[in-house]
This record gives C-alpha cells, structure tokens and sequence, in this order.
C-alpha cells in the first residue's frame, strides 16, 4: 500500500497556501490530488501549479472519486465557515475524512449540527484546524506548567492581534455572513488555545470594540475562568485574558503566569520560549519553529486516517462546537455591555 496520503483542499483561498505548502514540504508523504472552488481562477491557481485537478464544486470531486478519476484520502475544507454544514456533510456522506478549518462554523447552531454529523459518521475521521495546538512552544509550555516549573498557573494570557485593513470589505467582517469578527477568527484559535493548554472554561467578561461602521467587530478583551483542575498545578478557576484584534499593532504572544515565575513565547521573536522568575530575570530556551505547525497537523491528519492512531493531538469537531459557544457567549456578554 503506498503511504502517500492525497489531499484535497476544499476552498482554494489564502489558508489554502498555507496546507498546500505543508503538503509540498512533506517528502512526498502526502500529495495534492484536487483542489475544489467555484472561483475558476483560484482553484485553477494551485491545481495547475501542484499538477492536481480542479473542480467547481465538492459534488463534483465525490463524483470524480466514485468514478475512480481521482483518488482522496482526505479534505482540508477552507471555505469560509459559513459554508461548511453542505461542504462537509456531503463529503461525510462520501466516507471522505475531513480537517476543517477553525471557526468549525460561523454560528453555535451550525457547530452543534457538525459535531452532531461527525457523530453520526463515527467511522470517517473528523477534526478542526486549531493549529495552534501544533506549535512546538505551546506543547513545551503546557508540559513545563503541567511539571511545577512556574508553581500554581494564576492566568493564561494570550494575544493574536494584527493590523487587517483589507477584512473590511472582505466577508470576515461582514455581519450577515461572518458570525463574528476578531473574536470568533483570531479569539477562537486563543479559546482552543486555553482549552488545550489548561481545560475547559467559561466566559465571564467580553468587551468588543468596532472601528469599522455597520461591520463586524474589530477588537475584543475577554476574560475566561478555568471550569476544571488539569493536574495540581493548574486548579478550577484560574484566569484567562484573550485579547483579539484586527485594526490594532501587531501582537502574538502566549504567556502562563504562575506563583514562581512565567512562560512566554512571541510568535514574531521566533524560536525561543522565556522563562522569567518572580524577579524579571530572563531564561531562554530554544524552541522549534512556529512555522511547522500546518505540517505537523496535515501529519496528523494522515497518521490518524491511514495509521488509526488513537492519540492525534488535533481538535474534535467537539471541541470546536465548544469554543463555537464560548465565542458567542463573549459577543452575548459584549452586547450587554
Ligand atoms: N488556521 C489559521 O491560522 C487560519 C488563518 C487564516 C484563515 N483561516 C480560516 O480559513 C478559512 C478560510 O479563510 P481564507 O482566509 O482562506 O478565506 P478566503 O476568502 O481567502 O478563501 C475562501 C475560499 O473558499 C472559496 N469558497 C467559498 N465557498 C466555497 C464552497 N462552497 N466550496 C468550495 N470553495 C468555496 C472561495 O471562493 C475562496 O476562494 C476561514 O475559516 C478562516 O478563519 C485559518
């Protein structure tokens, strides 16, 4: 059986780039077999770069697989989340394993009837690209905080921000479509983040800001409390701050603060997690790239559907109908004010 696992990518728009660049890095291990998008110009844009045939519409890719024209061991859906439910349900139909993009779905109700679809479709391999939690910092940090080295963890602090003037015309900020703004495309990788990292949460406090009229908003703050010990260094209750923005300076950082010290790790000083003690005084310690966290996460994707493997580190559709309600638990919060 050859080990060359074919991808296709649903939605051939700028996340695209990013999985269709894991797979070209892969050594062969995983290949391009179709790229499916109604916009000719942008499904034929990476098909035809990476020798892969192009489709209008998922309906077409099923039928070119039943047909045997094309073979896919698995979908990377990067539509935009509002266009998932039909996307991923006819590909779980089709018996198609699926890694969707995050947000799983622009709303809770479309996230709860995936996840209710994944369900149903036990035996095809579902998952949720939280990437995040492929990053060799996040999985060194939460280790070191789970083993003691900064004491109890009091607060989890996380900042995805960037300055994004083009989203305004884009769908991401469009109010009818999106579901959300910064909150739900930046915060809800920072909600996975803090699940991951630390356990489940709730969200007590949210305030959104909006810079740009009649869209979407533009800048959130949300404060969450950890719902459940995760090992005696991390008890109920500890805090997280999320701070998420579109129209803001340039900010990606996650930290665990703790009684004996920090972690803290910036995604623009790659390469090295700091440690700090109560005193300020820094410790570095070198730490792999960011910039590996698509392949490893395609990787996983493979060794789960090919291999079975039981533990594949990558978010359930599960896990994405959970942060789908945390997110609209802040933006609930947020318009209360
Ligand atoms: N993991 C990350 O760090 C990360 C980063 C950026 C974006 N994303 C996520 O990826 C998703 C896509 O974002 P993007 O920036 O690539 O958006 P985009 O608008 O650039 O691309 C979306 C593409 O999907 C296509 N499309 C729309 N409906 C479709 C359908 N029914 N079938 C097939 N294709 C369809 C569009 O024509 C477009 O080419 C979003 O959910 C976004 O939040 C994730």
């Amino acid at each position: 059986m050859s080990t060359t696992f074919n991808v296709a990518i649903i939605g051939a728009g700028g996340i695209a780039n990013a999985h269709v660049g894991a797979i070209a890095g892969s050594k062969g291990r995983l290949a391009l077999a179709g790229v499916v998008d109604p916009v000719a110009e942008n499904r034929e844009r990476l098909a035809s770069a990476h020798s892969a045939q192009g489709f209008a519409s998922t309906a077409e890719l099923i039928k070119a697989v039943k047909a045997g024209s094309v073979s896919v061991d698995g979908a990377v859906v990067c539509t935009p989340p509002f266009a998932r439910i039909e996307v991923i349900g006819s590909l779980l139909k089709a018996g198609i394993p699926v890694l969707s993009e995050k947000p799983l779905a622009h709303n809770s109700a479309d996230s709860k009837k995936l996840a209710t679809l994944a369900r149903k479709h036990g035996k095809v391999f579902t998952a949720v690209g939280y990437c995040h939690r492929f990053t060799p910092a996040v999985l060194a940090m939460k280790q070191m905080a789970l083993e003691g080295k900064i004491g109890r963890v009091v607060r989890f602090e996380n900042f995805f921000a960037c300055d994004l003037p083009g989203h305004q015309t884009k769908w991401f900020s469009d109010p009818k479509k999106a579901g959300g703004g910064a909150y739900i495309d930046m915060g809800s990788h920072s909600v996975d983040l803090f699940h991951f990292m630390v356990g489940p949460a709730k969200t007590v406090a949210a305030l959104f800001d909006h810079k740009w009229p009649k869209r979407t908003e533009t800048a959130a703050t949300v404060l969450l409390k950890s719902a459940k010990a995760n090992g005696k260094n991390m008890p109920a209750g500890l805090a997280g701050v999320i701070f998420s923005g579109w129209a803001e300076t340039s900010r990606f950082t996650v930290s665990l603060v703790g009684t004996e010290g920090m972690l803290s790790y910036d995604y623009e000083k790659d390469g090295e997690i700091i440690f700090k003690d109560l005193l300020g005084k820094p410790t570095s310690m070198p730490i792999e790239s960011c910039g590996v966290r698509f392949a490893r996460q395609l990787e996983a994707f493979a060794d789960a559907v090919q291999k079975k493997a039981k533990k594949t580190g990558l978010a359930t559709f599960a896990d994405g109908a959970a942060a789908a309600d945390m997110v609209t638990k802040a933006a609930k919060l947020a318009a209360k004010g």
